[in-house]
Order: structure tokens, then sequence, then C-alpha cells
């Protein structure tokens, strides 16, 4: 049985004595559900793996409750500080040097010599990161591959009994995962997310080199196919064909919309849930199809997961 804590101290003292014991706790953040285990534990952090069922060399985001922990696991290159002190805490994770004997479990980093690390602003979260007092391993708190949870039912629907417990926040503001970045010496965006890398840009006075490629990638869980509905996705769909369901997007109106106004914070936060609603009501032999969005600011980390949720399945 996985318990549903609510958010006030008993459930977040209950979440944290779980993570103590090594037990795995789905906690909310501002991007999406995470999958918290205490990442100085194999058995939980093994736990990790074997709950979302995740190739093991993907490895995970260790979250911190500020820049001073940070230093602590890792070192912190002048760009990386100066994004950490503009964008922390924040849907932003930096992966860094991992300092040696910084104790953390090595199925975290998946033998690499860097660890990502993410200080998340949702007070939920960082109420329990305090509480724990300790580093929390968490990807997104969903079977390996399938779509992300922004709500404590979507953990449920893809974990329920595989988990000791998810602490409800309700929905996730933000909706689309962390952005990824690689900082020093030369900044490289490894994933697109909750912060326009044009920010980033703008901050540093320089433009960033792009890792992160399907068949190379450099955050390796990067791979073509991810976020995937059991329906089939089609992509820049201006109107439904026969048996689809299609999700709008400004000027395009379907059955289910992103955004009336063309809003690009509003789509990413609605992001998720639409593709399982849209799976849903495509039912056993429907498709779904996305209307146009714009490659510009959060558009960038929408049309990269819409663009994996159509990629052919493995
Ligand atoms: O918003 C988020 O980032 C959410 C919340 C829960 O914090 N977490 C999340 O975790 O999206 P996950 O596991 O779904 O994605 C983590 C990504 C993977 O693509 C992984 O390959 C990459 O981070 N990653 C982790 N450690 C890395 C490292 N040392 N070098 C490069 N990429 C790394
Ligand atoms: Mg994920």
């Amino acid at each position: 049985m996985t318990e549903t804590l609510a958010p006030d101290d008993a459930g977040i003292a209950r979440a944290a004595r779980l993570l103590a014991q090594g037990e795995l706790v789905a906690f909310p953040t501002e991007t999406v559900y995470g999958l918290g285990g205490d990442a100085r534990s194999d058995r939980a952090v093994a736990g990790i793996y074997a709950a979302k069922g995740r190739p093991t060399f993907n490895p995970l985001i260790v979250h911190l409750p500020d820049l001073a922990a940070a230093e602590a696991l890792a070192m912190v290159g002048p760009n990386a500080r100066a994004l950490a002190q503009a964008f922390w805490p924040g849907p932003l994770t930096l992966v860094l040097p991992l300092r040696d004997g910084a104790g953390l479990s090595p199925l975290v980093t998946a033998g690499l010599p860097t660890v990502a690390i993410r200080i998340p602003a949702h007070p939920l979260a960082r109420r329990l990161l305090q509480a724990f007092g300790g580093p929390v391993a968490a990807p997104s708190a969903n079977p390996s591959g399938r779509v992300s949870p922004t709500r404590a039912a979507h953990v449920l629907d893809g974990l329920a009994g595989r988990i000791a417990a998810v602490l409800d926040g309700g929905p996730c503001a933000v909706g689309l995962e962390s952005t990824i970045v690689a900082a020093d010496p030369l900044p490289t965006l490894l994933r697109p997310g909750g912060v326009p890398v044009e920010a980033m840009e703008a901050l540093l006075g320089q433009p960033f080199a792009t890792g992160g490629d399907a068949h190379a990638p450099s955050a390796p869980g990067q791979l073509a196919s991810h976020y995937a509905p059991r329906a089939g996705v089609r992509l820049n769909a201006t109107a439904a064909e026969p048996g689809e369901v299609l999700v709008g997007f400004g000027p395009v109106k379907g059955a289910l919309t992103l955004s009336d106004s063309a809003d690009l914070t509003e789509a990413a936060a609605r992001l998720f849930d639409l593709l399982r609603q849209a799976d849903r009501l495509a039912g056993p032999h429907g498709r779904i199809a996305f209307a146009p969005v714009p490659e510009s600011g959060l558009g960038l980390a929408i049309n990269d997961r819409l663009r994996r949720a159509a990629a052919p399945r493995p």
C-alpha cells in the first residue's frame, strides 16, 4: 500500500521518517513530482531504479536545500555560481564535478565523475529536505519512458504499491522538468526545461552549446522515445484527422487546449496532464495530434517533450 500524506507538519514528518528508513517517497516540486530516496543509501537508490524500471546507466538528480549544501558535494565553477545565484532555488539542474568523499551512493551518478544537483523552490520540497537533513535522489515519479507526473494522482497511476508514500501538494506550477546545464568551462544545455535558455544566455552574456542528442546523450536519460502516452502522437497538426484527439494551442482549436491565449507558461503547466487526458479520450485505437507550439522560451522544452512523446517506441 502506498500512503498518501497530507501537505502539513505531520505529513512532512512522516515523509522524512520514511526517507530516513531507506523507503521511497514521492514529493511535489515546482516542476514535476520526484520519486525521492536517500542519495547516500545504495538500497534506497537501487529501489528507485527498480520502482521506475529505469536503466541503471541513467543517473539521478540530487536535491539539496541550498548552494552551501551543493558546494559540500561538488565543485561549483564561475558560470555555475552565477547561474545558481540567479536561478536557485528553482527549475535549474547543474551538472558539476563530484567531490571525492561526497558520500553519495555510486548508483546515483551511474559511475560518472559528475553529479546533477537541483535546489527546488516548492515550499513542501524545501520543508521535506530540511526535515530529512540529507541529499535526496529524485527522478520524475513515473515508470521509465512514460509521461511525467504533475499531480499526486499521476504518481499513483504509475507507481501505487511500489513506493511507500506520496506527499500530496496539488498540481505542479511549472509542469515541465528542470533545465539541465553543464556550466563550466563552456555552458552547455543538456535538457531544455523550466528555465528558458535565453534567460541564462542573457545572464552569462554568451550562447549555450547544445548537448544530449539521442544517440550520444550527455544527459543519458535523453533517449529519443520518452514521455510516451499509450496512443500514438502526431505533431504540428492544424486539424484533427479521423480518430485523432486534437490538442490545440492559440489559433488552432482542439478538443483540449494547451492554451487558448497562446501562453507558453500555461501550456507548460498543462502539458503532461493533457497528454494523459488525451490518451484516455483517444481510447484503444485513437491517436493524439498536437497543434504547433513556437520554438522559443518555454516552447523549446514543450517541443522537446512532444518530439519524444511522438518518437518511435523501442
Ligand atoms: O525537474 C526535474 O528535474 C525533476 C524533479 C523531480 O527534480 N527530475 C527529473 O529527473 O526530471 P529525471 O531522472 O527524470 O531526469 C534526470 C536527467 C536524466 O536525463 C539524466 O540522464 C540527467 O538528468 N543526469 C543526471 N545526472 C547526470 C550527470 N551527472 N550528467 C549528465 N546528465 C545527468
Ligand atoms: Mg523523467
